[in-house]
This record gives structure tokens, sequence and C-alpha cells, in this order.
């Protein structure tokens, strides 16, 4: 039985709105017109050179709005909710994935509720922290080396220094497009299916 009362709590300010927007819209691109790079041949999606045009342009501009979501956090409370309490931190992550994997089918209320003060469940702040301050980044970082081979380093313990930041680039790529498949997921696990994706337009969380 749950017993946590209704309301409708402001989150998402319209910055973080425009940004996630953005950054939803530009790594859906990066992804196809990635995969049709990788997978190059005369049936895929996007023909190779437009791919690999369009995928230039969309990874500066991930950039810019990836600049944007870091000062935003530097500046505004919202960089508090990506401050993981290190005391504590393997038993709540125990909790929230026993909630995930048995206590929501059993109907038990959610170990961490949403607030004010801290609108993320232990997993989902780790899995947003290591996305957007390690794997973005990294992919980034990768993407301009390989867009001007000339800064790049010539080599690495023997290896192509090109090669491996083509390889980075691949993992880090594949990695968040597999993130943002599990994140899609998890957003649906809200009021109903489509209140958290509601939230993202309108800025307000539902809780029960
Ligand atoms: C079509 C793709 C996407 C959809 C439908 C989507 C959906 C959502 C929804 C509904 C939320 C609010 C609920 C919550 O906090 O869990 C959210 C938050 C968030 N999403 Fe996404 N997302 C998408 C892509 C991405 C991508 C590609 C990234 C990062 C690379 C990302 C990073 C985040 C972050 C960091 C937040 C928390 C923002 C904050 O409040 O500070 N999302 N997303």
């Amino acid at each position: 039985m749950n017993h946590q009362t209704e309301e409708r709590l402001y989150l998402y300010p319209v910055w973080i709105r425009i940004w996630h927007m953005m950054n939803a819209l530009l790594c859906l691109t990066l992804i196809i017109t990635g995969l049709s790079i990788q997978f190059a041949n005369p049936n895929t999606v996007v023909k190779f050179n437009t791919a690999v045009s369009m995928h230039n342009i969309a990874g500066i501009l991930l950039t810019i709005s990836y600049v944007f979501f870091f000062t935003g956090n530097l500046f505004t409370m919202n960089g508090s909710h990506y401050v993981i309490p290190v005391k504590g931190f393997m038993i709540r992550m125990k909790n929230q994935f026993y909630y995930y994997t048995i206590g929501l089918f059993k109907k038990e209320n959610a170990p961490y509720p949403v607030t004010e003060e801290s609108k993320f469940n232990p997993l989902q702040q780790t899995t947003y922290v290591v996305l957007m301050y390690a794997m973005v980044p990294f992919v980034i970082l990768s993407g301009w080396g390989l867009l001007y081979p000339d800064i790049t380093i010539k080599s690495f313990v023997g290896f192509s220094g090109l090669d491996l930041t083509d390889l980075m680039h691949i993992f880090a790529g594949f990695t968040i497009s597999i993130i943002m498949c599990v994140h899609i997921y998890f957003c649906t696990i809200g009021k109903n299916p489509l209140s958290n994706f509601k939230s993202m337009l309108n800025g307000f969380h539902e809780s029960h």
C-alpha cells in the first residue's frame, strides 16, 4: 500500500529542459549518423558523405550544448543534484537496486522518494554523473581529436594515436547509446508511464 501524498514539484527549470531537448535530439542524430558511418553500405539510412557532415555539425553543436549544461550546473543549484554523498553509497545503491528488481513489482514504496533537495535516486544520480561528467566529455574530446587529426597524439605504446582515439570514440558512443536506451526505460517508471516525459516538458515532477 502506498502512503505517499500526491504532489507536484518544480524540478526541471527552463534552461535544463531546453538543454535536455537539444541534447536528446543531437544524441539521436549522432547515433543514427554514427551508425551509418560505422556500417556504411549503399543501403544505410543516411548516405556516407551526408552522414559525415551531419555527424560533424551535430558533434560541434553537442559541444556547445555541453558547455551550456556544465556552466548551468556550476552556477545554479541544479549542480547540487550531481554531488554523490560518499557515506553509505553502497547501501543506497543496494536499496535502490532491490527496489528496481523486486520492491517495485511488489508495489513497495520507493526507498528514496523524489524531493526538492534530492530529485535523483542513488542509481539515477550515479548514472547521470558518469554520463555527464565522464562519457559525454570523453565522446566530445575524442570526436574533436578525430575532426582535427593534427592535434591528436601520433602514437602511443606502438599503436597509432588516431586508431586509439577512434576506438575510444566508438566505445564512448556505443556506451552512451546503451545508457540512453536504459535511461528511457527507467523514465517510464513514474506516476504513470508518461509522467516523467511530461515533467521534461512542463518542469513539474508528479509523485504518487
Ligand atoms: C530521446 C531521448 C531521451 C529521452 C526521451 C529522455 C527523457 C528524460 C526524462 C523524461 C527525464 C526526466 C526524468 C528523470 O530525471 O529521470 C530526463 C532527465 C535527464 N536526462 Fe534524458 N532523455 C533522453 C536522452 C538523454 C541523453 C542522450 C542524455 C545524456 C547524454 C540524457 C541525460 C539526462 C539527464 C542528465 C537528466 C537529468 C537532468 C536534470 O534534471 O539535471 N537524456 N531525460
